[in-house]
């Protein structure tokens, strides 16, 4: 699957964007080990939530999906969850088997997880190591999936002080916490998601937060309850980037998460003098602060961008390495070594397409020094990974010509519907090929 994208001068339309991956993974492992049913409206119909989904069945957790995106799930309680009769597919998604690695260190019986090319290459001991202190056994394949975990273990609470700042180790962490004995604490270098806390809260389950530690006593089950999932910012920075780089048009996206510890797009991009309103609304429920963006043509420049951003605009960057290439002068990327393993290595792969694209880019082992230029056309390996292909679609809002964006399948990952809503405010991005069961548009 390929797509071409060609330059455009207005972008503009009122829309919303699918539900929020971390979340909708979050509502269904949780609404699993719940006690009662719970109801998940708005979740995120894409693969990576749809590979979660067929995992809590094969525990033997029975969901109903009324539409694509409101479902029910039959909870089966704290130790309920039952043997799966195969080894669970976590597809693409790193956090599916993240946090299903802590999940399962609790049950009674073994577990194995394995994922696609992309996912069997990144590093899954940040989970293994923690929650073998806390007396789980997990075998890994050198460091990578697929991963064993033996059951009938007794886990013990720890206090663990996270090597690199991340929310799926946390969350992993967390929910083995939840059959561990004692208290589970987790320290973190930086802040990151706190959907976990967020989400453990609506299903009556407190944990303690306070500078940087994360507490969990274990005790109570999880009672059932209805998630509103809210729009995926992370989905929606394309659309920003696309609304932003544009010559006219005003675009509104509704019902879009807020949650503090993700809106450092937002502030990246104002630093670059983007032009956003922000307008929050009550918060639904699942504890998730939401609202409205709209979003105006500005002229992006140069910047610094500050380190403390990196771990609340992570997913965002291959959209901050497209806005520094059409923004006057240069932009330093620091402190970001973590780009390096996502669903591909991003700082090499956004740097290999925009040089095709004619932009000078400088890549460090933390990050990359971009001078901003015109964008040419050309044609953009994207390696698999989804957001490099949205970013790049994005960017070519504003390139001279036609950009061919090659191996976009992956957007049906996170982003379903992404080419269909892309073209319904003004962007030109047509579907090639066949080669995936699931079409991106
Ligand atoms: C996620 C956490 C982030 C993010 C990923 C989703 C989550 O990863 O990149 O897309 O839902 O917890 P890290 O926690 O590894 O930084």
């Amino acid at each position: 699957m390929d797509y071409v994208a060609e330059p455009v001068s207005m972008v503009s339309g009122e829309i919303r964007v699918p539900g929020d991956k971390s979340i909708s993974h979050r509502a269904l492992m949780l609404g699993a080990i719940a006690e009662g049913t719970s109801e998940i409206v708005g979740f995120l119909a894409g693969e990576d939530c749809l590979s979660t989904l067929s995992a809590i069945e094969a525990l033997g957790v029975r969901v109903v999906r009324h539409e694509p995106t409101r479902l029910s799930v039959d909870g089966a309680g704290l130790r309920g969850l039952a043997a799966p009769g195969h080894a669970l597919d976590m597809g693409n998604s790193g956090t599916a088997m993240r946090i299903f690695t802590g999940l399962l260190s609790g049950q009674r019986f073994d577990s194995t997880l394995f994922g696609d090319a992309s996912l069997s290459r990144r590093p899954m001991e940040r989970v293994a190591a923690p929650l073998r202190l806390m007396g789980a056994q997990i075998e890994t394949s050198a460091g990578h999936p697929p991963v064993r975990i033996t059951g009938g273990q007794r886990l013990r609470g720890i206090s663990y002080p996270m090597p690199v700042a991340s929310a799926q180790v946390k969350s992993a962490v967390l929910l083995a916490g939840l059959y561990a004995e004692g208290e589970t604490t987790v320290i973190e270098p930086a802040v990151t998601r706190d959907h976990t806390e967020r989400m453990l809260a609506a299903f009556g389950v407190r944990t303690e937060s306070q500078a940087g530690r994360v507490t969990l006593t274990q005790g109570n089950g999880l009672r059932a309850t209805r998630i509103e999932v809210p729009g995926d910012l992370s989905s929606a920075a394309f659309l920003l980037l696309a609304g932003s780089v544009a010559s006219s048009g005003e675009l509104v996206i509704d019902d879009v998460g807020l949650n503090p510890t993700r809106t450092g797009v937002l502030e990246i991009f104002r630093l670059m003098g983007a032009d956003f309103e922000v307008e929050a609304r009550p918060t639904p429920i699942g504890n998730e602060p939401v609202g409205r963006i709209i979003v105006r043509p500005a002229r992006l420049r140069g910047a610094r961008i500050p380190r403390e951003l990196v771990p609340l605009s992570i997913d965002e960057f291959p959209a901050v390495f497209v806005a520094a290439a059409l923004a006057e002068g240069e932009t330093v990327i620091s402190g970001a070594e973590e780009l390096r393993h996502k669903e591909s290595d991003r700082i090499a792969v956004m740097a290999q397409g925009l040089r095709v694209l004619g932009i000078s880019v400088e890549e460090t082992a933390d990050g990359a020094r971009i001078r901003g230029g015109a964008l040419g056309s050309g044609e953009i390996d994207t390696w698999g990974d989804h957001r490099v292909a949205m970013a790049f679609a994005a960017g070519a809002v504003r390139a001279s010509g036609p950009v061919l964006i090659r191996d976009t399948a992956n957007v049906a990952t996170s982003f379903p519907g992404f080419v269909s809503l892309c073209n319904s405010i003004g962007l030109k991005l047509e579907e090639h090929g066949d080669d995936h069961p699931t079409s991106a548009g």
